[in-house]
This record gives C-alpha cells, sequence and structure tokens, in this order.
C-alpha cells in the first residue's frame, strides 16, 4: 500500500533516467558516422571526433599518436596503419570504414598544411 505513493516518482525518476539516454552527446555524434555512406562521409568531421584525441589538432601536431602532416610514408602505408591498426598502439579501423573513407581519410591527411586550418 505505502508503495503506490511513491510509484508516479519511480516513474518519473525512470522516465527521466531513459530520456536522457538518447540525447548524450556521445550517442548523437556516432550515429552520423555509422549511417554514412562514402558519398556524404566527412573525413575532417571524423578525424576531428575520432582520430584528435591522439593525432592533435587534425593531425597537424604529435600527440599520443605521430604528427601526421608533411608524412614522408606512402598513401598506402597511411591507408593500412588506418585500417590494420598497429597492436597495442592504435586501433584498426577497418572494421568501422570502408575502403573508400580510409582512402578519404589519407586525402585530408595530405591536405593539411602548417599555416592553413584543415
Ligand atoms: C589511441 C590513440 C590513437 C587513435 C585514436 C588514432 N591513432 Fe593513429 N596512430 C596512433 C599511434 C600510437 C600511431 C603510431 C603507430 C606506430 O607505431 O606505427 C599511429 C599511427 C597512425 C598513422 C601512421 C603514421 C605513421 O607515420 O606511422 C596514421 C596514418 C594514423 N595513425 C591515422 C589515424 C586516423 C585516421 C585515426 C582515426 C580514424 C587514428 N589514427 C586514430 C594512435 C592513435
Amino acid at each position: 500500500m505505502k508503495l503506490s505513493v511513491f510509484r508516479p516518482i519511480l516513474c518519473l525518476a525512470a522516465l527521466l533516467f531513459f530520456a536522457a539516454i538518447p540525447v548524450s552527446p556521445a550517442a548523437d555524434e556516432k550515429a552520423p558516422v555509422a549511417a554514412a555512406g562514402a558519398s556524404d562521409f566527412n573525413a575532417k568531421n571524423t578525424f576531428r571526433n575520432i582520430c584528435s584525441f591522439c593525432h592533435e589538432d587534425y593531425g597537424r601536431k604529435a600527440g599520443k599518436g605521430p604528427q601526421l602532416m608533411n608524412n614522408t610514408n606512402s598513401d598506402e602505408y597511411l591507408f593500412n596503419r588506418i585500417k590494420n591498426g598497429k597492436a597495442g598502439r592504435m586501433a584498426a579501423f577497418g572494421g568501422a570504414f570502408t575502403d573508400d573513407q580510409i582512402r578519404d581519410m589519407v586525402k585530408f591527411i595530405r591536405s593539411l598544411r602548417p599555416d592553413q586550418e584543415p
């Protein structure tokens, strides 16, 4: 009997809890990446959201990962590193992105300039 007094409050609390989940920023940011096809893929935004954590300033500066701007390795090397990762150092992104999307990211890396905001 006493519980019935709290039931509306419990329901409200549960509602607020579940209502809060879809508006969390992490969920918002990930959805477009997963849904995007190669055509509406935005390499710059993807890079900022996912890679900048380790490759700072869009890869223009070294961070936890090396600087990517002016990288002397071949396009193929960069492609393979993004696709297959490196055990213990960088995750493999081949499961998250198509080959075309990874090529777009390599192109983005090649377009980086020291004196120009990407
Ligand atoms: C957890 C940190 C981390 C994240 C996140 C990360 N990387 Fe890396 N990345 C590294 C490290 C560390 C290396 C150096 C690996 C090695 O020893 O070869 C690296 C290497 C690379 C290289 C090769 C550079 C070179 O000269 O060896 C490329 C290209 C690259 N990352 C691109 C990306 C892209 C694109 C993303 C996002 C999709 C990304 N990385 C996300 C840590 C990260």
